[in-house]
């Protein structure tokens, strides 16, 4: 099938809604509580530049609290995950697009749970949008500790192949490329968290990558992209997990259940053959089991072994390094002796 010609992701003509009230957290005071949550929204169309207008809204965490971002904790997987870690104390911090699904489950966090929470809502279709998540982040917090990036598309409906604000194959940006470079901006937070931890919610589908041809120009599916973009993050799991040995930072990913009930699968009128809280259990265990390790990859709940060119370094490395062009992230440095070239643990 002949490449579909170029276009504009659809998602970046939506309105983007900001809040430009609320306030963040000035130098050298923490408080619990930032300016309250809003019932009106203001929203406006991202102009170039959307950057500096993206900030926080909600509450700060307690000195020590735990504090935990997980990327799309504004729908399925990743709002399961959220609310659980709220209800158990720990400080969350929201994203996502939607701004009323951010509020609400703000609400929820403040009305129902022991912990706290806090959203931003940043486009990953968009990398400035993601670097300036990143800075807001760094602003807000002086430290994390776990990293869930969880935030994904699968445009199952269709094979036509759109293209982000970058340019970029939509999958692999809003899939792979924005966390990578969120997981840039945020290691210094999560160093200064350690031990902290870092989960890519990736899939049992994954697809090789052909690195002569990330953004699928030559030969698009929809297969491709979301499995590509899912073997991507595994990539990124097992090179994060030995750059950062020895620092108290890990990295791991998972499948985290097989056709959940959410909405990538609601909207594209699969049936669900497993629910979303075995996918939270999942992802809930790489961030607290206390034996889990970093560098694996695991089947919902069991150690496994991604797509064979996981284990290629040389593939990794590469990969690293378009990454960090791409993105304009510093490079996740390759492996430099060959007892850091394999991941562990795999079956
Ligand atoms: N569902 C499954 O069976 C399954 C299986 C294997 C792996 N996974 C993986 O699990 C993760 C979560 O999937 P899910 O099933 O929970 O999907 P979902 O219900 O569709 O939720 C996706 C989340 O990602 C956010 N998101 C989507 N596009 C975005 C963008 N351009 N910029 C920023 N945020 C964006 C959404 O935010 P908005 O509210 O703004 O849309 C939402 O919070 C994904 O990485 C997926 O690949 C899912």
């Amino acid at each position: 099938m002949p490449p579909s010609p170029l276009r504009p992701s659809s998602s970046l003509r939506r309105p983007f809604p900001q809040r430009p009230f609320s306030r963040t957290r000035p130098p050298g005071r923490r408080r619990r509580r930032s300016a309250p949550v809003l019932l009106l929204g203001l929203a406006w169309t991202v102009p170039a530049g959307i950057g500096a207008q993206i900030q926080g809204v909600g509450d700060l965490p307690e000195p020590g609290q735990r504090t935990v971002l997980i990327t799309g904790s504004t729908g399925g997987l990743g709002r399961e995950v959220a609310r659980s870690l709220a209800a158990d104390g720990v400080h969350v911090i929201i994203h996502g697009r939607n701004e009323e699904r951010a509020r609400e489950l703000l609400e929820e966090i403040r009305a129902t749970h022991a912990g706290s929470g806090r959203y931003y809502l940043a486009d990953f279709a968009s990398l400035e949008q993601v670097r300036v998540l990143g800075e807001a982040v760094l602003r807000d917090y002086d430290r994390l500790d776990g990293l869930v990036n969880n935030a994904g598309i699968a445009r199952l409906g269709t094979q036509d192949r759109v293209l982000s604000e970058n340019g970029h194959e939509l999958h692999f940006q809003v899939n792979y490329l924005a966390g990578y470079l969120l997981t840039d901006l945020l290691l210094p937070l999560l160093r200064e968290g350690a031990p902290s931890r870092i989960v890519n919610v990736a899939s049992r589908t994954q697809a090789p990558i052909d690195l002569d041809d990330l953004m699928l120009e030559a030969a698009y599916s929809v297969r491709q992209a979301y499995g590509g973009s899912k073997l991507a993050q595994i990539m990124h799991a097992f090179e994060l997990a030995e750059v950062l040995r020895g620092t108290g930072v890990t990295a791991n990913a998972l499948h985290p259940s097989g056709v959940m009930d959410t909405d990538m699968i609601l909207e594209a009128g699969l049936q669900p053959q497993s629910s979303v809280l075995t996918g939270r259990n999942a992802v809930l265990r790489l961030l607290d089991d206390p034996d889990i390790g970093s560098g694996g990859y695991f089947h919902v709940f069991e150690p496994a072994r991604a797509h064979e060119q996981a284990y290629d370094p040389e593939v990794r490395s590469r990969l690293m390094a378009v990454s960090a062009t791409l993105t304009g992230a510093a490079p996740v440095p390759s492996p430099a002796s060959p007892s850091r070239t394999r991941p562990t643990p795999s079956r």
